[in-house]
């Protein structure tokens, strides 16, 4: 039942980028979690009218949007500054944050500033990939900078895919990035409400954490807490919670490593990227390592609505 006190929510879904089909399955979660938990809203999918739909739901009394979008035109910024100038607090992070995590490259060079360890890498526009000779050897990682998902990565074993990985990449954006494949376990942390969750192992059954193993379910086992020791765990958190801080994240976020054994009794865990809209599908993580700390799907909707925020909130 709508309950009256509670906040009016545009529902912000679809979009323009790879991720769309992501983000309609999150924003089906959202919708039941707002239905059940009474709060009044209408749905938007962003489309080109997107401009159109979000005045016209800020002057029918929105007073929060929640964001079940992902990728481009929506991780990046770019949603965030149309709310910022029509002042309809958002749910997640801000206009930086979201800008500088969805690009891998910069994020990379804020981490390296903060000592968070980070692969080794390169980088080569889309135009100069023809003639390019990576001083990175293989097995190495093709990825664009500006994407998620996995679109557009490519590992590579055998130099002679290198032509194509690049290629491939390109297809996404402009700017191409080139790292040290971090050959170990993989893991990622979830982030809310200035808490970080039990991290998830992720063992993907057959190749690599592609589009595929992401989002069929059973193509991947996730192993939650992971096989590691307290000491693994407790520098893995540490990790997340600062590069988590040193990115000016807000309310919530997943961090993505992968971790190689650098002594005897020691591990190093590198951050591969930081999402900022980690995905709330049926299989996706963030939503799984809440309910680990018996936050429910629903709470999880309302912590994300309550903190709806404006970057220039409480400031002239
Ligand atoms: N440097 C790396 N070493 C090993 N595997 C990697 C590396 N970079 C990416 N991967 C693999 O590719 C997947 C997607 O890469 P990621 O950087 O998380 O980009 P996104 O999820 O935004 O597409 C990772 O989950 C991991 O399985
Ligand atoms: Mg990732």
């Amino acid at each position: 039942m709508i309950n009256s006190k509670k906040k009016k929510v545009v529902l912000l879904q679809g979009g323009l980028g790879a991720e769309r089909e992501v983000s309609l399955s999150t924003g089906k979660g959202f919708a039941q979690a707002l239905t059940e938990l009474g709060y009044p809203f209408e749905v938007v999918d962003c489309k080109e009218d997107f401009l159109e739909q979000i005045s016209m739901a800020k002057k029918n009394g929105a007073e929060a949007a929640l964001l079940a979008l992902h990728g481009k035109y929506a991780e990046d910024g770019i949603v965030q500054g149309i709310c910022e100038y029509i002042k309809l607090p958002y749910s997640g992070s801000g206009v930086f944050a979201s800008a500088l995590c969805m690009d891998k490259i910069a994020t990379k060079e804020v981490l390296i500033n903060h000592q968070i360890p980070t692969a080794k890498y390169e980088v080569v526009h889309k135009d100069s990939i023809v003639k390019y000779r990576p001083k990175i050897e293989v097995p190495l990682v093709v990825k664009p900078s500006r994407e998620g998902s996995s679109f557009g990565v490519t590992i590579v074993k055998d130099e002679k895919e290198l032509a194509s990985a690049l290629r491939h990449a390109a297809q996404y954006d402009s700017n191409i990035l080139i790292e040290d494949f971090i050959d170990g376990m993989e893991l990622t942390v979830p982030i809310l409400d200035g808490k970080v969750l039990t991290p998830i192992e992720i063992v993907p059954k057959v190749d690599f954490y592609d589009y595929k193993n992401k989002y069929t379910a059973g193509r991947t086992e996730y192993i939650m807490p992971p096989r590691i020791d307290a000491k693994t765990m407790k520098h893995v958190q540490e990790t997340a919670l600062k590069a988590f801080q040193v990115c000016r994240l807000r309310t919530y976020g997943r961090i993505d490593f992968r971790m190689t054994k650098v002594a005897d009794n020691e591990n190093r865990a590198y951050v591969l990227e930081i999402n900022t809209l980690p995905g709330c599908t049926p299989t996706s993580l963030l939503p799984k390592a809440a309910r680990h700390e018996n936050i429910d799907f629903n709470r999880l909707v309302e912590i994300l609505v309550e903190r709806a925020a404006l970057d220039y909130q409480g400031v002239k």
